[in-house]
């Protein structure tokens, strides 16, 4: 199996590892640097559980290889809080109950924040649409959109 050097920004911190070809990014991310925020909930790119950043754009990590992250900028759930304050999503989260079991919650606030970076006002339409890649077997979703409208209001 070929190594790789490959070297890319996790959470604004530079950092470099030698991979296999065959790497997974979420496995780069829970296994290697113990970023274990991220989930992993089925393997086959249905679930969302596993979403990360990848140059400001939400991936399934499950999907995407760590080689393709070479000299990229990955951010994570773990890179959501700034100097000790939670980031309004999370806020929404916690204020609107948006989580039962929390499985689904790190790629949901992912998912969120990069929907609220493109689109500052969304309705609840592209609320639904922009989360529609990550699933929740607790919730029934009613929380977790009035929590992305919660960190919108926040952010306004
Ligand atoms: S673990 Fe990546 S989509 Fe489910
Ligand atoms: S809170 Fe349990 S899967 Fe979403």
């Amino acid at each position: 199996m070929a190594k790789h050097h490959i070297k890319l920004k996790i959470n604004g911190v530079p950092q470099e590892a030698d991979v296999d070809s065959r790497l997974l990014l979420v496995h780069l991310l829970r296994d290697s640097l113990r970023l274990t925020g991220t989930h992993i909930g089925c393997d086959t790119t249905h679930c969302g559980a596993c979403t990360v950043l990848l140059d400001g754009e939400p991936v399934k990590s499950c999907t995407v290889l760590a080689v393709q992250a070479d000299g990229g900028e990955v951010m994570t759930v773990e890179g959501l809080e700034q100097n000790g304050a939670l980031n309004p999503i999370q806020e929404g989260f916690h204020e609107e109950h948006g989580l039962q079991c929390g499985y689904c919650t790190p790629g949901m606030m992912i998912t969120g924040y990069a929907l609220l970076k493109r689109t500052p006002n969304p309705s609840e339409g592209e609320i639904r649409h922009a989360i529609s890649g990550n699933l929740c077997r607790c919730t029934g979703y009613v929380n977790i959109v009035k929590s992305i409208q919660y960190a919108a209001a926040k952010q306004r």
